[in-house]
């Protein structure tokens, strides 16, 4: 099970400090909340929703959900996203996908893996057509993929993770 983080409520209170603690701001704060936790805790959005004047939880609560951006489950230290857009879908992402899901153990209805070490996406374009079919695992692109092939990348990651 994929363990959710305690918030340091010391980092919100800095980040909210270095966004200039305006609600105007709340787009930017999230954003850099999400980049410290990989996700929005639910502690940290309660906490800025309540300290942040003209804010409620419900409010942080509402845009969190409203951008796709924002994620309200932990993510994976490696972030897959796999595209099954129509170019990717044609030139066979599914497989890439399917063998993704083999490889990797997921719990039945998450997408994070047990670990905490990966998390899956599907996306439905990365803006690489050409390249199709495309993984992205966090910011590295991996074109032309096949099953066989994802199967590598995801081992080379698993051993440099000494999985
Ligand atoms: S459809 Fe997959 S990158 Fe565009």
């Amino acid at each position: 099970m994929v363990c959710k983080e305690t918030v340091d409520f010391k980092k919100i209170d800095e980040i909210i400090t270095e966004c200039g603690g305006k609600k105007s701001n709340l787009i930017a704060i999230l954003q850099k909340v999400q980049e410290v936790y990989r996700y929005l805790p639910e502690d940290a959005m309660i906490y800025i929703g309540s300290k942040m004047e003209g804010l409620s939880p419900a409010t942080v609560f509402g845009v969190a959900t409203f951008y796709a951006q924002f994620s309200l489950d932990p993510k994976g230290k490696y972030e897959i996203k796999c595209c099954d857009g129509t170019a990717c879908h044609v030139r066979g992402s599914m497989p890439v996908l399917n063998a993704i899901k083999a490889r990797l153990d997921f719990e039945e209805g998450k997408l994070t893996t047990k670990d905490g070490l990966f998390s899956l996406e599907t996306v439905s374009c990365l803006g690489a057509c050409g390249l199709a079919p495309v993984v992205v695992i966090n910011d590295k692109v991996y074109p032309q993929m096949t099953s066989d092939a994802i199967k590598v990348v995801i081992d080379t990651i698993l051993q440099e993770e000494n999985k």
